[in-house]
């Protein structure tokens, strides 16, 4: 513990988690197409992943699409699909130079042929790089990754014989299983709610919802969003304040 007079300078978030939402609302007012602001809003998850090691960021997770996306009509989904093209596309190399390790989280059933291809890709090319964790959340659903999870268990249990069930097993079971805790999630837009992005791994995050539509979005609002972070309390259920539990250990869980 520090003492009294020089207190320990707040710790930031090592993993946050945006919901990049309010693309259409972006357009809407500049009475231009949704498909702008959607491209708009691949130059701000730009700006955003080249903002975070600065500001202590180690890894990024953002939703993409969501299993409810689909139900979008028709020209959007193939609009955001054209954008995971171009966005790994364009900026694959890049991010691999950078020693970015990307990460798809989401099923890859109902996803375009190529797509898939696409971010089997990435995910191989990137897979040893260790500077950066990015995940992408894309066909992902909070409630699809806890089904998935208990679906990989029961079927461990008839092909081991192996029938507990545990918290950290559970967490392992998951597609985030390989990063580190959620320290932060951001929604942008100004809507306060979740939609199915991370149900399990919210559980001791800290939520931060900003005004900003997301097509604006870059370095000076997740600084902003970072501030708001280390100014609270995290407990985890205790009475003092604590640091986040050190991450899931492989060891003790297999
Ligand atoms: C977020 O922007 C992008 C996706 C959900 C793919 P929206 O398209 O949801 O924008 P709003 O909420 O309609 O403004
Ligand atoms: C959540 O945003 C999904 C993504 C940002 C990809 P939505 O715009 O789809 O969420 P709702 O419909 O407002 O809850
Ligand atoms: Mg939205």
């Amino acid at each position: 513990m520090s003492s009294a007079q020089s207190p320990a300078p707040a710790k930031g978030p090592s993993h946050v988690a945006i919901i990049m939402d309010g693309n259409g609302r972006w357009a809407e007012r500049r009475g231009v197409p949704r498909s702008l602001g959607h491209r708009e809003g691949v130059q701000a998850l730009r700006r955003t992943i080249k903002a975070a090691p600065d500001l202590g960021v180690n890894c990024m997770t953002v939703f993409g699409f969501s299993t409810e996306n689909w139900s979008r009509p028709k020209d959007e989904v193939s609009d955001l699909m054209g954008l995971v093209r171009a966005f790994v596309g364009t900026d694959l190399k890049r991010l691999d130079d950078a020693g970015v390790r990307v990460r798809i989280l989401g099923r890859r059933t109902g996803v375009p042929r190529d797509i898939v291809e696409i971010i089997d890709r990435a995910e191989r090319q990137t897979a040893s790089n260790t500077k950066f964790l990015l995940q992408v959340a894309f066909n992902y659903g909070g409630r699809a990754d806890l089904v998935d999870a208990a679906q990989a268990m029961v079927d461990r249990a008839a092909s081991e014989g192996r029938f507990d069930v545990t918290e950290e097993l559970f967490g392992r079971t998951l597609s985030t299983a390989d990063a580190p805790p959620v320290d932060l999630i951001i929604r942008t837009s100004g809507e306060q709610r979740l939609s199915n992005f991370l149900l399990w791994e919210c559980a001791y995050a800290e939520l931060v919802f900003q005004d900003i539509l997301w097509p604006d979005y870059g370095q000076d609002a997740l600084a902003d969003a970072i501030s708001q972070f280390k100014r609270r309390e995290r407990r985890f259920g205790g009475r003092e304040a604590q640091d986040a539990p050190a991450s899931v250990s492989v060891e003790a869980a297999s």
